[in-house]
């Protein structure tokens, strides 16, 4: 996986997050790239080009008629030039005039005048980014093949918390150098993908659950979808969003995603279950909210259907690949469950570490399959994805 010698486009536009995209510029010419940069009128109001054109060695495009530039090429020449364009950031109304093919700037016309691929890095406050009007512009930019990059959720500088950062430069390094690598290996295949936690409900306000984000299944779903595959996910609930191009299907409990499941298997060739299944469900949900009139309560539980193991079992099965959370003996747990489950192939994640895994953005896994085992090192969920596919499609013949 890598950068080197590729030619990239830097589009930056007027979003607080442009301070990043000056750092963005150090990573992506340490890892080799050559890298020009365009910029809107509102970014030069919060960098200046010269902090660009320092870090980038070239002069910044601004504006068409740049008459007492030095640049070397005007704007078509630039779009020819590019092996990839990155806006990062983009704002809404960035992203507003490239859904709707607008030229009304340099960057915007850049865009219509390239056939390189268009990687978008959103960032905007939280309640913008949630706006109907900004989610429909997204859509159209993923159904049309531009690749969306986050945004990620945490604190914003306007003091919302929430979805709406953008993405960490050494992270869109990374989905440079796997856009580069990806080569469509999984096309004219179906991967289906479970995802997150179910939820099985105690009483009407209650319920059992467990601290999966969703995060991991949905990077492995971006990570096929790169790979060219048609991609659904079942999900249970997250606070995170499933990449805009996989079809999604909404559950709640363990019977609901089995249901979903079985629903869609037939057509499937890729089977993930990165989903936290709750492995069990109350027997009785109680029709009302139960009150604390006693010391202990108990709740009876009743085992949930196995997935991964119902799907292990069927006649004619897809390719299986299972996760598994430990927290002790790791290994030894995930290869007993990969010859239990009848699976193809295991990641294995401890969960012991809080630094990794479940709410991160960043995990560790080791792959584990009948005669091997591959360790893959900690790093951003989406690079991990891509190592996933990698030793996937390396060890079974699979492709499309
Ligand atoms: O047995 P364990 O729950 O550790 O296995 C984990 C794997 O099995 C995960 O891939 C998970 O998605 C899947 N699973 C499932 N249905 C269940 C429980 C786990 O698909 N009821």
């Amino acid at each position: 996986m890598t950068i080197l010698n590729k030619k990239i486009l830097l589009g930056v536009t007027g979003g607080i997050a442009a301070y990043k995209s000056a750092d963005l510029v150090r990573k992506l010419r340490q890892a080799g790239a050559e890298v020009r940069v365009a910029m809107t009128e509102a970014a030069t109001r919060l960098v200046t080009p010269l902090t660009f054109q320092a870090l980038s060695g070239h002069q910044v495009m601004l504006d068409w008629e740049q008459p007492e530039s030095d640049f070397a090429m005007d704007h078509i020449a630039l779009a020819r030039w590019a092996d990839v364009i990155l806006i990062a950031p983009a704002t809404a109304d960035f992203m507003a005039h490239l859904a709707h093919g607008f030229a009304s700037d340099v960057l915007s016309t850049l865009c219509l005048a390239t056939t390189a691929p268009l990687v978008v890095a959103p960032a905007m406050n939280q309640q913008m980014w949630q706006h109907p009007a900004v989610q429909a512009n997204t859509a159209q930019l993923a159904a049309r093949g531009v690749h969306l990059v986050g945004p990620s959720s945490g604190d914003q500088a306007c003091g919302d918390v929430g979805e709406g950062r953008m993405v960490e430069p050494h992270e869109l390094v990374v989905f440079l150098s796997t856009l580069f690598q990806s080569s469509n290996r999984l096309k004219g295949k179906t991967v289906l993908i479970t995802a997150g936690p179910t939820q099985e409900s105690i009483d009407p306000v209650r319920y059992l659950s467990n601290h999966s984000s969703g995060k991991m299944g949905y990077a492995l779903a971006q990570a096929a979808l790169d790979e060219g595959a048609e991609v659904i996910i079942v999900t249970g609930p997250s606070a995170s969003r499933p990449p805009v191009s996989a079809s999604v299907i909404h559950v709640t409990t363990a019977q609901q995603m089995y249901d979903a499941v079985m629903g869609e298997i037939a057509t499937v060739d890729i089977f993930i279950a990165a989903a936290a299944v709750s492995d069990y469900r109350c027997e009785q949900v109680a029709t009302q909210k139960i009150k604390k009139n006693s010391d202990q309560y108990h709740l009876i539980l009743q085992r949930n259907p196995d997935i991964l193991a119902a799907v292990a079992n069927l006649e004619n099965r897809p390719f299986v690949f299972g996760f598994a959370a430990e927290t002790e003996n790791i290994l030894e747990n995930a290869r007993a469950k990969l010859r239990q489950k009848k699976l193809d192939m295991i990641a294995v994640n401890d969960v012991s570490n809080p630094k990794i895994g479940f709410l991160s953005d960043r995990n560790k896994l080791t792959i584990l399959w009948k005669d091997g085992e591959k360790e893959l090192q900690v790093s951003p969920k989406i690079m991990l994805a891509h190592d996933v596919m990698d030793v996937m499609l390396e060890q079974f013949n699979i492709e499309g």
